[in-house]
């Protein structure tokens, strides 16, 4: 792998992915609307070439697979080995035929216009230099081909990041300045910014279409239950668990207090869910 994306692709590989794969399920569950809007963006139809690009642990391509196979061809590239590997479990199981590269998508040697179809589930906001990788992936399009994929809008447009964050901002140490666009979730939340780098990228006809939607943080047989729930998963998953394994236990027991009384204010009867926030991005090549 080349050194470029190099803090990724230890994180990927570390604790991130660890995290990732322990709550493969989960995530999968609180994603799926977001997804599935992607997939209809993308209109795979059977017998295409299609790659997922930071396929994690498979769930959409999968379901690509599904659409394109038999008569189709399904790639799936990843940086990370532990949830690449979960992808391969889980396409043995379907006996679904898929490929499975663990590579950096911005750099892998991909055949040149071997793919109709470039689609990425939240998984194309990691790249340090998203120009060249986009440059780099848009070569793998044949004429014609097309590119969609899912990212996340802005940090402040997503109550699912902002909530349980949001609660622990007064108790903990201030976090250290945040650089706009750095590799990350919401690297890709300015429409303009992404615009510019799909253009630049040689990418034509780039469009966008806001997606909004729940996203479940929390499931039980009761509103307690669920809210249990999401705090578990809030402090398992994104920015909180990194933040809070340098606390003490004083300050780790009070933020983990204000996260229950934030999330439990998101109750309801079907469960704990905040407001998602994303783009669908089509472009053809
Ligand atoms: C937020 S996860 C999304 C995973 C999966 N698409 C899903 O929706 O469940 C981001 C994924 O992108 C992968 N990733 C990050 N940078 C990458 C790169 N340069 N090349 C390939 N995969 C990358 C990570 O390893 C991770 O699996």
């Amino acid at each position: 792998m080349s050194a470029a994306n190099e803090q990724q692709i230890s994180d990927w590989n570390g604790a991130t992915g660890a995290r990732w794969l322990a709550n493969q399920e989960w995530l999968d569950r609180s994603l799926s609307t977001y997804g599935a809007a992607a997939l209809t963006a993308a209109r795979a139809r059977p017998g295409e070439a299609v790659l997922d690009i930071g396929c994690g642990a498979g769930a959409t391509t999968l379901d690509l697979a599904r659409q394109v196979l038999p008569g189709g061809t399904m790639v799936a590239v990843d940086i990370s080995e532990p949830l690449i590997g979960r992808a391969r479990e889980r396409a043995k199981a379907l006996e679904l035929a898929i490929d499975f590269k663990l590579a950096d998508a911005s750099a892998h040697p991909f055949k040149p216009a071997a793919f109709d179809l470039l689609f990425s589930r939240f998984g194309v906001m990691f790249f340090d230099d998203p120009v060249a990788a986009f440059s780099h992936l848009r070569e793998t399009l044949r004429a014609g081909g097309r590119l969609a994929f899912v990212c996340w809008r802005s940090m402040g447009e997503n109550d699912w990041f902002k909530v349980p964050l949001g609660a622990v901002l007064d108790i903990l140490p201030p976090l250290p300045p945040a650089e706009p666009f750095a590799p990350g979730p919401f690297a890709f939340g300015d429409r303009r910014r992404v615009d510019g780098i799909l253009r630049q990228a040689g990418f034509a006809n780039v469009a966008f279409a806001p997606f909004d939607a729940p996203v479940l943080l929390g499931l039980g047989e009761t509103r307690q239950a669920a809210v249990d729930d999401a705090v578990d998963q809030a402090l398992r998953v994104g920015p909180l668990p990194r933040l809070l394994a340098e606390q003490t236990d004083d300050l780790r027991e009070r933020a983990t207090a204000a996260i229950r009384k934030a999330l439990a204010g998101c109750a309801t009867a079907d469960g704990v869910a905040v407001f998602g926030a994303a783009w669908i991005v089509t472009a053809t090549a």
